[in-house]
């Protein structure tokens, strides 16, 4: 897979060197380019921002260095691909794990890190025409830029790439695999500062084992994310349980 990063503070990127991202970039597993904004700048400012029309506080993403940086982008997407142009925004569609499954399934992914009170509405009509064009939230808070947001997204997303993560058993039993939030975890000691682990994991028997964390898995979440209960598919949670 393919992946640009737009941004002015391309030092913020720096984290796709290191850990799992880090190596699968070099294992020719994802090819990650970032882009100083700037570099498509004409002015000898290199200035990307200004004064928003109808007035208001701070400053917009000037147009034209985004055009002139996804053009040069588009131009080197892998051969037949559509790329997805995901522009990280607390405007956006909220990120989830299910959106993190259908961005792992495209071959170019492209982020457009904005800054100030965001980029010139225009730039996401004019890029639909060769982009697949998607705001998407961090969450309901606001950051400083979208560069957080993209490294976030980026991890999510890679991390779900075939041969990324080392063992891909770890990933089908993690939080949001299955809708719900993952069990309590334990290792040794067994006992611990006064605390001792739940005795069925000592039990060596594996499915009552399995009974236990996925009951755990249906407490923490009831507890700590209810709204995830009402779209997890269970087949024996009939619709009359559900509004019980
Ligand atoms: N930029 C600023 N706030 C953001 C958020 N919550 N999610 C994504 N991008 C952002």
């Amino acid at each position: 897979m393919r992946v640009d990063v737009v941004t002015i503070f391309p030092e913020y990127l720096a984290a796709l060197d290191v850990s799992l991202i880090g190596r699968a970039r070099k294992d020719g597993l994802l090819d990650v380019h970032v882009h100083d904004l700037r570099d498509f700048t004409v002015d000898k400012h290199r200035t990307v921002d200004d004064t928003p029309y109808g007035g208001g506080a701070g400053m917009v993403m000037k147009p034209e260095p985004w055009a002139l940086s996804l053009l040069s982008i588009s131009e080197q997407s892998p051969a037949g691909a559509r790329p997805l142009l995901v522009v990280p925004s607390p405007a956006g569609q909220v990120f989830n794990q299910a959106l993190a499954h259908e961005f792992a399934g495209r071959e170019h992914l492209v982020f457009a890190c904005g800054r100030y009170e965001g980029i010139d509405e225009r730039v996401l009509d004019w890029a639909s025409e060769s982009f697949d064009v998607l705001p998407v939230s961090l969450g309901d808070y606001v950051l400083n830029g979208g560069e957080v947001a993209a490294l976030a997204m980026v991890e999510a997303v890679g991390r779900l790439i075939p041969g990324v993560v080392g063992n891909p058993e770890s990933l089908v039993e993690e939080s949001h695999a299955d809708g719900l939030l993952e069990y309590p975890v334990y290792t040794k000691p067994s006992f611990w500062r006064g605390r001792g682990i739940p005795p069925v994991l000592l039990s060596g028997n594996h499915a009552k084992i399995a009974e236990f964390r996925r009951t755990e898995q249906f407490i923490r979440t009831a507890a700590r994310r209810p709204d995830l209960l009402a779209s997890i598919d269970v087949p024996s949670l009939t619709a009359t349980d559900r509004a019980a």
